[in-house]
């Protein structure tokens, strides 16, 4: 049987990972967005590329819940993205309450899904999902470091000179300001860059990566990034359809790892079929531990002015 999985939100970056999932013919696909038209549309335009991809998965537009009902993974990209001069926490209390009901709403009809948030302020609005979702914590997860870290990637790639390919990056923490790219895991072929490139050189690639959304948000100015973020979700939903145990970055519940209690925020975990099956516990040195405690104390302050 096909796995089936729903999108909440027909905007940019869930539209760009509808038509991701139909070119690789992952999944069918379950597009729904409150305003009329919208996803019926875009599904239908996706349909109509599946001929040309060689792909047979169904991919379907809804105002209503009750077709995302059965779901194996629903992906939350319903809300506001930023506009210039916002920070994505500036979206708290109205994402919020998009988070809210969406999460409701497709729970209720899919009980035993996977949850990915995607909204910003994403760890804060995934520990909200989690908590409305009642779900245990290996099932609700969020995408913000696999994006971050693809950013990372890219730039060293750039100021190297070499393929893309050949780089991996990690950034962790919350998907915010307060984010953590970590130059010790981040390697050219197996070899760190703090081994390659200047301290100087290394923190403007930082900065850059921290800067990665909001440099995207000054061109467009009318919304955020949706390419690379769509992306991202896919290589996160591949690992779980497939039951890859792909390690990635990705906003898992914390309970004591790291030191760091009840909170989301990005860390290497692995993703397969259950979902979050392991969170990998690095060995940091003090100034990396440090930074990664106040990432997460910056999320904790955002769910603490939820209520939550
Ligand atoms: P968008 O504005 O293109 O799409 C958002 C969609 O949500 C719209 O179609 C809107 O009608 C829909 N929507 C609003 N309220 C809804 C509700 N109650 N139920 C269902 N649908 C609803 O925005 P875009 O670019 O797709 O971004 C979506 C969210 O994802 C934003 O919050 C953005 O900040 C966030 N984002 C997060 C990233 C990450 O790395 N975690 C990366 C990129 C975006
Ligand atoms: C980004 O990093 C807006 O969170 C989104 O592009």
């Amino acid at each position: 049987m096909k796995t089936k999985t729903s999108i909440i939100g027909a905007g940019n970056v869930g539209a760009s990972l509808a038509q991701l999932i139909a070119y690789s013919g992952l999944s069918d696909v379950v597009l729904f967005d409150i305003v009329k038209g919208i996803p019926q549309g875009k599904a239908l335009d996706i349909s109509e590329a599946c001929p040309l991809w060689n792909s047979s998965v169904s991919v379907k537009g809804t105002n209503n819940y009750e077709d995302t009902a059965g779901s194996d993974i629903v992906v939350i990209t319903a809300g506001l993205p930023r506009k210039p001069g916002m920070s994505r926490d500036d979206l708290l209390q109205a994402n919020a309450e998009i988070v809210r009901k969406a999460t409701e709403e497709a729970c209720r009809v899919s009980p035993e899904s996977i949850l990915i948030i995607v909204t910003n302020p994403m760890d804060v609005m995934t520990y909200l999902a989690w908590k409305v979702s009642g779900f245990p914590p290996e099932r609700v997860m969020g995408m913000g470091g696999v994006l971050d870290s693809a950013r990372f990637r890219t730039f060293v790639a750039w100021e190297f000179g070499v393929s893309v390919e050949d780089v991996e990056a990690l950034v962790l923490g919350g998907h915010g300001d307060q984010m953590v790219p970590m130059p010790r895991f981040t390697t050219v072929k197996g070899v760190p860059i703090t081994e390659l490139l200047t301290g100087e050189k290394i923190d403007s690639l930082i900065q850059r990566t921290k800067n990665g959304g909001a440099e995207i948000v000054s061109y467009l100015k009318t919304g955020s990034a949706y390419y690379a973020p769509a992306a991202s979700v896919f290589e996160m939903l591949k690992s779980i359809i497939l039951d890859e145990k792909r390690m990635l970055p990705c906003a898992a519940y914390l309970s004591g790892q790291y030191g760091i209690n009840d909170i989301y925020a990005g860390v290497p975990v692995v993703l397969g079929r259950k979902g979050v099956e392991k969170i990998v516990e690095l060995k940091l040195e003090d100034s990396e531990k440090k930074k990664l405690e106040e990432s997460a104390s910056a999320v904790r302050n955002l769910v603490e002015k939820l209520g939550l």
